[in-house]
């Protein structure tokens, strides 16, 4: 029983592990005992949190990854096998946001939401199985949604669309997949409080919609971390194909 959230042994990439919720992903899946791969277009910030993980024993290592192109994702993931093995973890977490109205949205913005959160989840979840596959070893796939997956907001048409694609992606991979011991399951969390949108949640607009919320308080990342940790690991074993929302109750807020 105390052994299983272990992800000793394990080896796990988070995308979009620059900051926010996948830099909170990557530390506590390091504190579980996996290995790390850290990945995102940009290094630099990469390279500071391998740094971090470093000085507290956790081996990792950091990629650059465009995860809306598949030489990028296949590239990086080549890298991190040679040095690491194969990729038995992956949190597919790179995610980007357009706020504007429907009928604002140029052809541009709706790609560039489309290509990041939903080509880039299958891309990457893509690219991790067929490695697993060849190797013959099981994994986890976990893919980070939203509770904008299961219902709407006005102005993030792009998003709320990518994220319901992912939800339902994740039921079709977790189908495909099951026969080669590939577990593929979505995280969908509500409203977290990060460095990006603290400032807009303490405006007033931010406050009424944190009043919405039945457990009146924003989520913080440490929130997530139950769940992460019961979908990355062999405590759900038998599960697959499951989205966990964690959002204080926000979907079921009263219409
Ligand atoms: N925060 C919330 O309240 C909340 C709620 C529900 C769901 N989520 C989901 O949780 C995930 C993380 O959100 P967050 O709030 O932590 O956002 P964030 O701080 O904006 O982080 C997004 C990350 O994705 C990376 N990224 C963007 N485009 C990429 C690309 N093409 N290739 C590789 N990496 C890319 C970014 O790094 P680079 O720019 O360096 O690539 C960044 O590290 C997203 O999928 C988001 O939709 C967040």
């Amino acid at each position: 029983m105390d052994n299983l959230f272990s992800l000793a042994g394990r080896k796990a990439l988070v995308t979009g592990a620059a900051g926010g919720l996948g830099a909170h992903f990557a530390r506590t899946l390091g504190a579980a005992g996996a290995q790390l791969v850290l990945a995102g277009r940009r290094i630099e910030p990469l390279k500071q949190l391998q740094e971090v993980l470093e000085q507290s024993g956790v081996t990792a290592i950091a990629v650059s990854m465009d995860v809306s192109d598949r030489a990028s994702v296949g590239a990086a993931l080549d890298a991190a096998q040679q040095r690491l093995g194969v990729i038995d973890i992956a949190i597919c977490n790179a995610g980007a946001a357009i706020t504007k109205p429907a009928l604002k949205l140029s052809e541009q913005d709706w790609d560039s939401v489309i290509n990041v959160n939903l080509k880039g989840c299958w891309l990457v979840a893509t690219e991790v199985a067929r490695r697993l596959v060849d190797a013959g070893c099981p994994g986890s796939i976990v893919n980070v949604s939203s509770i904008l997956g299961h219902r709407v907001a006005g102005a993030v048409l792009p998003y709320t669309v990518s994220k319901a694609g992912v939800e339902q992606m994740t039921r079709a991979l977790a189908l495909e997949w099951a026969r080669h011991g590939i577990r593929v399951n979505a995280l969908a969390p509500g409203y977290i409080e990060t460095d990006l949108n603290r400032e807009f949640f303490s405006s007033e607009a931010g406050q009424t919609m944190i009043r919405r919320i039945p457990q009146r308080r924003l989520g913080n990342v440490q929130d997530l971390d139950g769940a992460l940790l019961l979908l990355a690991s062999d405590a759900s074993r038998y599960m697959t194909g499951s989205s966990i929302v964690v959002d204080g109750g926000h979907l079921q807020s009263t219409l």
